[in-house]
């Protein structure tokens, strides 16, 4: 039993996502949004994953699960705005703010980092993050689990596959026109293969809106 259960915490913790496309735009009437969708796997080591995770579960210790409410859009979750990062994490994000697909938004000033942990049964349910409070980009880094991450505007919709230790970028018509949700449960991907949700921790970074825009 234990053996099993060892070997199955292994192959989760080494399946290589790397060999299948993370994105599935089936279901995209206009490929245009293709341009305003970044995803990278391995965006992190697993060095930085173990110190990002330590550093997110000591700022949320105290913290816990909410249900949202009726009107809420997030189920089963802790978060934190959090602006004490260690050096170590602060070069991760400089690093990924460095990245092509956010240098090329030209951003000046960013946000501090917002920490969302989802527990197994957690999601996010469809919706436009506030354009009141934030500006171009909606960008996050994954901890933990896999997640899929839905973009919906109408009839069309574009599955992300959100591996531990990818670093997803939307921007555009992705940020302002379309939904984004996160699943909750099993879900089948391209290649047959099922992701299976559980805890997940994202950091999300955003960029402060510009006064004169
Ligand atoms: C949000 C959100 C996505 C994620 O917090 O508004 O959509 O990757 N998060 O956790
Ligand atoms: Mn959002």
């Amino acid at each position: 039993m234990l053996i099993k259960t060892t070997v199955r915490v292994i192959r989760k913790c080494t399946r290589r996502y790397s060999a299948v496309s993370l994105i599935d735009s089936t279901d995209v009437k206009d490929l245009n949004l293709l341009k305003d969708v970044h995803v990278m796997s391995d965006a992190i080591t697993k060095a930085e994953h173990e110190t990002l995770v330590r550093e997110c579960e000591r700022s949320l210790k105290r913290r816990r699960y909410e249900t949202g409410h009726w009107d809420g859009v997030i189920e089963s979750f802790r978060e934190i705005t959090k602006r004490d990062w260690t050096l170590e994490s602060r070069k991760v994000f400089e690093r990924l703010i460095e990245s092509d697909p956010v240098e090329k938004l030209e951003l000046k000033e960013f946000l501090p980092p917002h920490v969302l942990d989802l527990s197994k049964d957690g999601f996010i349910k469809p919706h436009i993050d506030s354009i009141i409070a934030s500006g171009q980009m909606v960008a996050g880094i994954s901890l933990l689990s896999p997640a899929v991450m839905v973009l919906s505007r109408e009839s069309e919709s574009l599955r992300i596959l959100l591996p531990p230790r990818s670093f997803y970028v939307l921007s555009g018509t992705a940020r302002f026109e379309f939904k984004h949700e996160i699943l909750p449960g099993t879900t089948k991907w391209t290649d047959d293969s099922s992701i299976v949700r559980d805890r997940r921790i994202s950091i999300i970074l955003r960029d402060e809106i510009r006064s004169d825009s």
